[in-house]
């Protein structure tokens, strides 16, 4: 079979004026990583989650998200990411719900599928949903568990939003009052989800969140980090990796999945407003919106 590509990029961040903030670079970064991945003429593209800004409480933000990435001229496969259907655990009203996960699934579709393409299956999943205690966490770990290795396909690429660690397997869990419990999976869903992967003869992770491009391995597997479009990560890891904003392209044979990373050719220096991080309800402040009327945050919509 002759080598052949896809692209893949995480945390897009695509947000809308009438939101209670907005940062306009990071939707300009995401219409310049937009073309210069329709540039290289992948197959088709993979984004590994945070498709938008606040989809988490605004449904316009993700119909906006997912008409954007209709419109690419070649099929893409995403997987939600905490600011598209909900944080792993929070105290800010912005936890993983059953309400959340429905949003997201209703215009997005299923959290959790597989697809298969040329010589190679990819297998996607919301890592966030581990230890929430759902129904769809159950239904999560149902489909994860009943996954088995594909004698059709060379190479099981897996993806997901939350990286299952940070730097090495064995790490500790992270202190649920520190800020770094935001960033990965703590065990026994780590050992749950790599032990999932091995069953199914999984060559690679992909994952995003974190901002931060880095490729680790563990047992044979590949756990890799993607690059983000939006903005660079807040915090610095080692001089290994890189938060650098593009996208990559992975190049694949019968043997082999090669990742080259292509940089954000130009960032934008537009300017935002509103909060950062994860503010509770009543410090959303709609009147400050941009573009009116506002959303509504109630309906979860754009008004009419
Ligand atoms: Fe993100
Ligand atoms: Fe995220």
């Amino acid at each position: 079979m002759d080598a052949w590509r896809f692209a893949i990029v995480s945390d897009i961040h695509i947000g809308t004026q009438r939101s209670f903030r907005f940062q306009a670079a990071w939707n300009a970064n995401w219409q310049t990583v937009r073309q210069q991945i329709i540039d290289q003429q992948p197959e088709f593209l993979l984004v590994c989650g945070d498709m938008t800004r606040d989809g988490l409480y605004h449904r316009f933000e993700l119909e906006q998200s997912k008409a954007d990435l209709d419109a690419l001229p070649f099929p893409y496969y995403a997987v939600p990411g905490n600011h598209d259907a909900g944080n792993k655990f929070s105290d800010a009203d912005s936890s993983i719900s059953a309400e959340t996960v429905a949003l997201y699934q209703s215009v997005f579709g299923t959290s959790n599928y597989s697809i298969c393409h040329k010589n190679i299956r990819i297998s996607v999943f919301n890592s966030l949903l581990a230890g929430s205690g759902l129904a769809e966490e159950g239904a999560m770990w149902s489909w994860l568990d009943s996954q088995v290795p594909d004698l059709e396909s060379d190479h099981h690429l897996w993806m997901t939003h939350a990286p299952i660690y940070l730097d090495y397997f064995s790490e500790a869990n992270k202190d649920p009052n520190d800020h770094a419990w935001y960033f990965s999976i703590d065990e026994p869903h780590r050992s749950r989800i790599f032990n999932a992967l091995k069953a199914s003869a999984a060559d690679i992770l992909f994952s995003g969140h974190i901002h931060d491009r880095r490729q680790t391995e563990h047992d044979g597997i590949l756990f890799q980090s993607c690059p983000s479009s939006a903005f660079q990560a807040a915090f610095d890891y080692d001089g290994e990796h890189s938060s650098e904003l593009g996208f990559m392209m992975l190049t694949v044979t019968k043997e082999s999945c090669k990742s080259e990373f292509i940089p954000l050719a130009e960032t934008s220096t537009l300017t935002s407003y509103g909060p950062g991080g994860n503010p509770p309800k009543a410090l959303r402040d709609y009147s400050i919106a941009q573009e009116k009327p506002a959303l509504d945050p109630v309906e979860q919509r754009r008004p009419e």
